[in-house]
């Protein structure tokens, strides 16, 4: 019998979908299932929310006190998908209870929150994971393939953006991602730390920053309360104004501890680029390109190329490529937001059946704080800010 995991989801928003999705579809994907995710209870702080998210999102139970729930002998996982203000507090109660933890990204508001995180699941010996998903994409992965492999050599240059326009209206709402004191920052911890995150997976540390960071739009429409509305679709031009104190734009270079230099932008001003990851690295021996509105292919050229042929190749991932064993039995049928967080659903399971922490965990978070920090540092000295060893 396959060993099931019984799930306390804390959040039932946005986020709480795609968890949901992907506690259901794993083991319909990956079989054998290294564990069966059991929807057990899902939390919201509003109650008629956790109602609803029960019935939309599976769940057996829906409560609206989390604290009660994470106490429960009979919960294996606390899924953290709530606004990054309650991330700190329900993780480290749900480390003293014993309970295996995956939290949203970014890991919290501050490097302080983050490393208090990150101190309560090794002194609870619990298993634990960040929600930096787009490293599951098949082509992400094949990309940290090659570089492992050495197949580009030693790596030069990591140039990254992160564009998006969901925002890009002036009269799209409030959110709570726009409020500091719930979301820590803007561009810099929403969008900026996947990129981050991608950089250190694909070419090791950062070691040093110098950043811009910039708020263009200092008001936005106040939402009228219930569930946080995103984007220009729920705007309204004509209602009461609050202010925004957090960055919607970021621009950074970096220096890495292996010697390799790079850039990341991130931006909620770009109009016309929807979900614009990308990234760009360069090699002693080759180069790989990547963008995740084109999710199925990766784009590499190899130096040893012969000079007649030499130029960019666009591999469609498939079964050959890393996860190709679970995903689809076709290359090309593609992949979307959804399978991104399967594979990570699937990660995680493994790494509680077999005791190994995955990759990434809260130390990669607290890690990623301790940048997103030195961005915002910067952004405001225009001097380049060295990460904490
Ligand atoms: N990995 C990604 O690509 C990705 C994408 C979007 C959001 N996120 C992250 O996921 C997290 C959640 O974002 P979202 O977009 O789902 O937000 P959301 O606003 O859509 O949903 C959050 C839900 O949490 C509930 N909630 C708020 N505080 C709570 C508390 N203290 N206890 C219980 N429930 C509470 C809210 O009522 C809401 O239903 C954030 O940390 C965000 O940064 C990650």
């Amino acid at each position: 019998m396959t060993k099931t995991l019984n799930v306390a989801m804390i959040g039932g928003g946005f986020m709480g979908k795609a968890h949901a999705l992907a506690y259901a579809a794993m083991p319909m994907f990956f079989w054998p299932a290294p564990a069966i995710p059991v929807r057990k209870v899902v939390v919201d702080i509003n109650p008629a929310a956790a109602e609803t998210a029960r019935q939309r999102f599976g769940f057996e139970e829906a409560s609206s006190d989390w604290r009660a729930v994470i106490a429960r002998p009979d919960i294996d996982i606390v899924d953290i998908v709530t606004p990054n203000d309650s991330h700190a507090e329900i993780a480290i109660a749900a480390a003293q209870a014993g309970k295996h933890i995956i939290c949203e990204k970014p890991l919290a508001r501050t490097a302080l929150e983050s490393k208090g995180m990150l101190d309560a699941v090794n002194a609870a010996g619990v298993i634990h994971m960040v929600a930096f998903n787009y490293r599951r994409t098949p082509a992400v992965a094949l990309a940290h393939k090659f570089i492992t492999e050495g197949r580009i050599g030693k790596i030069l240059n990591f140039r990254g953006t992160y564009l998006q326009d969901w925002s890009a209206d002036p009269d799209s709402p409030l959110s709570w991602r726009f409020n500091k004191k719930i979301a820590g920052s803007g561009s810099v911890g929403d969008i900026g730390t996947h990129v981050v995150d991608l950089a250190r997976y694909l070419v090791g540390d950062i070691s040093a920053v110098n950043a811009m960071t910039h708020t263009y739009v200092k008001t936005r429409p106040l939402q009228s309360g219930g569930v946080d509305k995103l984007g220009a679709a729920d705007k309204n031009a004509s209602g009461p104004r609050g202010a925004v104190d957090v960055d919607d734009e970021m621009l950074t270079m970096l220096r890495f501890a292996n010697g390799a230099v790079g850039s990341i932008e991130a931006t909620r001003n770009a109009y016309g680029r929807n979900n614009f990851l990308t990234f760009e690295i360069h090699g002693e021996r080759g180069s790989i390109v990547f963008n995740y509105e084109r999710r199925d292919e990766l784009q590499v050229v190899f130096a040893d190329d012969p000079a007649e042929v030499r130029g960019f190749r666009t591999i469609y991932t498939g079964p050959a490529h890393p996860y190709g064993d679970g995903l689809w039995p076709i290359p090309g049928l593609g992949i979307g937001y959804t399978e991104t967080k399967i594979v990570e659903c699937y990660d995680l399971c493994k790494a509680i059946v077999s005791g190994q922490q995955p990759s990434p965990n809260f130390a990669d978070g607290y890690r990623i704080e301790l940048i997103a920090e030195a961005i915002l540092h910067s952004g405001q000295t225009g001097l380049w800010t060295e990460i904490p060893a």
